[in-house]
């Protein structure tokens, strides 16, 4: 597939309004900075799942999460919706090589499209993936009696309807000082414009979701709070106490 047309795909899928100056962000910066083998998944996942390799992080975010963890010395984390792995291959890139990450989706079948290049990149013995629902798990991992508080980092990009269930359990397992990623929290901007303008359902749908999101952890006290105009919106949550 030719470059270019990957690069118009990465163009659809960000918030910013400005597309000229996307362009020049991507082209400047993330492009040349790019993990082969995650350049080598985005262009697959483009020729396979086409309109749907949206649902990856785009590579301006995948670096900031990849520095940010870096700089949090992040060792243990969570993944809440794995897809093909654009965003857990950047995770594993970014751990020691000690690092391990809990990856959960029920799409088993993007996640294996996704394992040759976790594999060609070195890193697969860091993921430990379920093919769960992710409630499941972070009950499960709350039940063992072990895991509460042992996480440094949640990357969370599954469906948005249960975000606020997800924060009850991860505000549990992630450690004091510790950071919960929400992704997709601005919804193609759609969180600023009125209902009555979206056609699509999983606009509105996605749109109303968010806002009930963003609300609630404005004014939730147990977290010190970052909503970040990157990509589809990043809100980073630090656990307080
Ligand atoms: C936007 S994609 C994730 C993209 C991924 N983070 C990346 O960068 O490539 C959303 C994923 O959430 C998964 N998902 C949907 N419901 C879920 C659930 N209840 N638990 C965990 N994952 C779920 C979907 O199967 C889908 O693969």
């Amino acid at each position: 597939m030719a470059a270019n047309h990957d690069h118009e795909k990465d163009l659809d899928k960000i918030i910013l309004k400005s597309p000229a100056l996307l362009k020049y962000i991507l082209e400047t910066s993330c492009y040349p900075r790019e993990h082969e083998q995650l350049k080598q998944l985005r262009e697959a996942t483009i020729e396979k799942y086409q309109f749907w390799s949206l649902m990856n992080v785009p590579v301006d975010e995948g670096l900031l999460l990849s520095m940010f963890l870096k700089m949090m010395n992040a060792k243990k984390t969570l993944e809440l919706g794995v897809f093909t792995g654009y965003s857990l291959l950047s995770t594993a890139l970014a751990l020691p090589a000690d690092g391990k990450i809990t990856a959960i989706d029920p799409d088993k079948e993007a996640y294996e499209f996704g394992l040759p290049f976790f594999q060609k990149a070195g890193v697969e013995h860091k993921i430990d993936f379920f093919h769960s629902d992710a409630f499941t798990v972070l009950n499960d991992l709350i039940s063992s009696g072990k895991e509460e508080g042992s996480f440094d980092f949640a990357f969370v990009d599954a469906d948005k309807q249960n975000y606020l269930k997800y924060h009850e359990l991860l505000i549990k397992l992630v450690k004091v000082g510790g950071i919960i990623a929400y992704d997709n929290t601005l919804w193609f901007g759609t969180v600023a414009e009125p209902e009555e303008m979206m056609k699509e359902s999983y606009l509105r749908e996605g749109r109303n979701d968010v806002i009930e999101v963003n609300n609630y952890l404005a004014a939730d006290p147990r977290v010190e709070l970052a909503l970040v105009s990157i990509g589809d919106g990043l809100t980073l949550c630090r656990r307080l106490y």
